[in-house]
């Protein structure tokens, strides 16, 4: 063999012996980043699973009923998780007000953009006006994104809202990893949560997991001027248990169906975070996980502004009660 062929020859074997290393390195790589590792959780009162396990919770559910409600159906039905048959990342369900369209675009324009990760929709009952019953209705054409149910939509009925949310979940995307319950004054940085729970939790999805913003030993509002006022025949004791305020709760795919089963046979309580977090999530015997550092509080939004994301560090969830400006202001203060 000439010299120079056993050159080239030895070259391509190095070369060879190059790629598989780099091969190999990549995967390990991509192996080890993908491995669950909880970072900013502290006390995580859930599990994670891995790229072997899979939970199976059977649906058990009545699907025309709601709670006390005995001839439910959905009015508005779409099926954003048919083409994803390995399942979402991240399904977000939005309660919303029927009246809040502008709410409802700002959303879809900023962090409820749909990606092939993530889907966005919102829950809406039957609006009491005409009106607004019909732009409902050709919203819904014109966007595909709301799901509606045959209660009627007003204040004391948000635990119906709620417990359509994991019905249509259970139902109709029951192989999104990780469900996201917000509300719709609120922001979600989208990307940050998105490697949040594929990074630092897991892209195959947990079990048993409920987290939030905790409240503890919340006292029962008794005074007639409260926006929260509850009497003692619809709830007798003095304190709420442990729950997740309701603006933004993120669950576990296993959670939905036992809360689903277990809030279809508990009496009505119209506090739907207090309820379905609170009285069920204790009744299946599932902790809630705060969140804590990961959420943007009130006062850390002018920081956000004024210093910038690196002075207030990354967060998965805004404040609630935010205007659409305050929407769009938080949303464009975050990198791309
Ligand atoms: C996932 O599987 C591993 C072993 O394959 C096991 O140790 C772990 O407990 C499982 N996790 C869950 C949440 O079931
Ligand atoms: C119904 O909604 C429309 C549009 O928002 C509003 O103009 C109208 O006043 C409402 N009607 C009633 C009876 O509240
Ligand atoms: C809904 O859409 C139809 C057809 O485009 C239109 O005629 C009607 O005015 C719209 N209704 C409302 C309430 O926006
Ligand atoms: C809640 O919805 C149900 C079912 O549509 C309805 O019967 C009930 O009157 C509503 N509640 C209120 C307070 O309007």
């Amino acid at each position: 063999m000439a010299e120079g062929q056993r050159e080239k020859l030895e070259m391509i074997t190095l070369h060879k012996i190059l790629f598989t290393i780099c091969a190999f390195s990549l995967l390990y790589k991509y192996y080890t980043s993908t491995t669950p590792n909880i970072v900013r959780i502290k006390d995580p009162k859930f599990s994670l699973l891995g790229p072997f396990n899979t939970t199976q919770i059977k649906v058990e559910d009545n699907y025309n009923q709601l709670i006390d409600v005995n001839e439910f159906n959905f009015i508005i039905n779409p099926q954003p998780c048919k083409n994803y048959p390995s399942g979402l990342l991240l399904m977000i369900i939005i309660s919303s007000n029927p009246n809040n369209h502008e709410n409802r675009m700002v959303i879809r324009s900023t962090w409820g953009r749909n990606h092939d990760s993530t889907k966005v929709v919102f829950l809406i009952g039957e609006p009491e006006n005409v009106t607004v019953s019909n732009q409902v209705k050709n919203e819904s054409i014109k966007y595909g994104d709301i799901v509606q149910g045959n209660f009627v939509d007003v204040y004391r009925n948000m635990t119906y809202k709620h417990v359509m949310g994991l019905k249509w979940v259970a139902h109709h995307c029951p192989k999104a990893k990780y469900v996201l319950k917000t509300d719709d004054d609120i922001v979600v940085n989208s990307r940050e949560m998105t490697h949040f729970l594929a990074r630092e939790l897991s892209p195959w999805g947990a079990k048993d997991l409920i987290a939030c913003q905790v409240l503890e030993n919340a006292k029962v509002q008794r005074s007639t001027k409260s926006k929260w006022k509850v009497t003692t025949e619809e709830y007798s004791s003095d304190y709420y248990p442990t729950y997740c305020a309701g603006w933004a709760i993120l669950y576990s795919q296993d959670v939905i169906p036992r809360l689903l089963k277990t809030a279809q046979s508990t009496p009505y309580f119209w506090i739907d975070d207090v309820h379905i977090t609170g009285v069920i999530a204790e009744k299946i015997g599932v902790a809630r996980t705060p969140l804590s550092s990961l959420i943007l509080t009130q006062s850390s939004v002018n920081k956000l502004k004024v210093f910038g994301p690196k002075y207030v560090g990354p967060f998965v969830f805004g404040p609630p009660d935010l205007s659409t400006d305050k929407i769009i202001d938080i949303w464009s203060s975050i990198p791309a």
